[in-house]
């Protein structure tokens, strides 16, 4: 069984304007995507800035309001905030999120931050309590005398640590990665990229097609609110299908010198096939058209009147 669904979820953000500030149109972010989340596998989650990768996973925690569509957990209709407490879902399920100025309370120290979905969930003494925030700083590499300190007294990328440590505190059964490693240096990456795979359930978004190959077994690629293709990594990464994720994997850069020149060779004529048959790809609102099955795991956005 699924541990979570995602069923035809839309989020439509009004657009207020005129003189009497009335909706005069909507930003539709999530327009219609269903995922499928089972027990002990990975998830990606790609997409350009602004293609609704936030938003879903606002939505999934109970962060932002759905306007329509379901999320369902363990099969209960999570969207129903009561659904939500008398099942324990805010326990279960954590999120890292993407800005981590913002999603840390400035007035908190770290022990107080790291702690508190210890104490909300956990109740344990405070010398175990002690041993466990200092346990969790020291996974995400950062030194024991930061847990007397507050969220201004660390570097954007330090911050990011902090958030990582208390999603991960209580061992959720998901959780939903909000680019949670862009902002660190390549050895903390690594490590905490280490950690998350240890705890497996996690839907990971990204903009980095290399750190996602690495780290998730099946791939779902968003663009404008829509998916344009699903897959395993071997689906994605070996047979993509539709020119959009042709163009996101053709822009992952080469280490190797000689490849060099040979990526750039076809990443130019990936770009060329793109505006050639833009119109094949997308309808006239700039949005894919839906899924088709192409295997058991593989699904990708058709193409205009197929
Ligand atoms: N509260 C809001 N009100 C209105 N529009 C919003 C709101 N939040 C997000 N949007 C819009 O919804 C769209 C999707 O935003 P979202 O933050 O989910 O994108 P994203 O894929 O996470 O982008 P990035 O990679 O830059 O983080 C964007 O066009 C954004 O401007
Ligand atoms: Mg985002």
């Amino acid at each position: 069984m699924s541990l979570l669904e995602v069923k035809d979820l839309q989020v439509h953000y009004p657009i207020r304007g005129g003189f009497f500030n009335t909706v005069v149109d909507y930003v539709y972010a999530v327009d219609g995507v269903n995922m499928n989340i089972e027990q002990g596998k990975s998830y990606g989650l790609i997409g350009e800035s602004g293609s609704g990768k936030t938003t879903i996973g606002k939505v999934i925690v109970g962060l932002e309001k759905a306007t329509g569509g379901e999320v369902l957990y363990k099969g209960q209709n999570v969207l129903d905030p009561k659904v939500r407490k008398k099942i324990k879902y805010n326990e279960d399920v954590q999120m890292i999120f993407q800005d981590s100025m913002s999603s840390l309370d400035p007035r908190k120290r770290v022990l107080d931050i790291i702690a508190e979905p210890i104490r909300n969930f956990e109740h344990l003494n405070k010398e175990a309590e002690f041993k466990r925030v200092q346990e969790l700083l020291d996974i995400v590499g950062l030194p024991k005398d930061s847990i007397y300190k507050y969220p201004f007294e660390f570097s954007g990328g330090q911050r990011q640590r902090i958030g990582v440590a208390r999603a991960v505190a209580c061992r959720p059964k998901l959780i939903v990665c909000d680019e949670p490693t862009s902002a660190l240096d390549l050895s903390v990456q690594a490590q905490v990229l280490n950690y998350l795979k240890i705890i497996q359930n996690y839907l990971f978004i990204s903009h980095d097609l290399g750190v996602v190959r690495h780290m998730c077994d099946y791939i779902y690629i968003m663009h404008r609110g829509r998916f344009t293709e699903c897959g395993t990594r071997d689906d994605i990464y070996l047979n993509p299908q539709h020119i959009y994720t042709k163009r996101l994997i053709a822009s992952i850069p080469q280490v190797d010198p000689k490849k060099k020149a040979e990526n750039r060779h076809n990443r130019e004529l990936i770009e060329q096939i793109y505006q050639d048959q833009y119109t094949e790809y997308y309808d006239m609102g700039g949005k894919v058209y839906p899924l088709q099955a192409l295997s058991d795991s593989h699904f990708v956005a058709s193409k205009k009147g197929v």
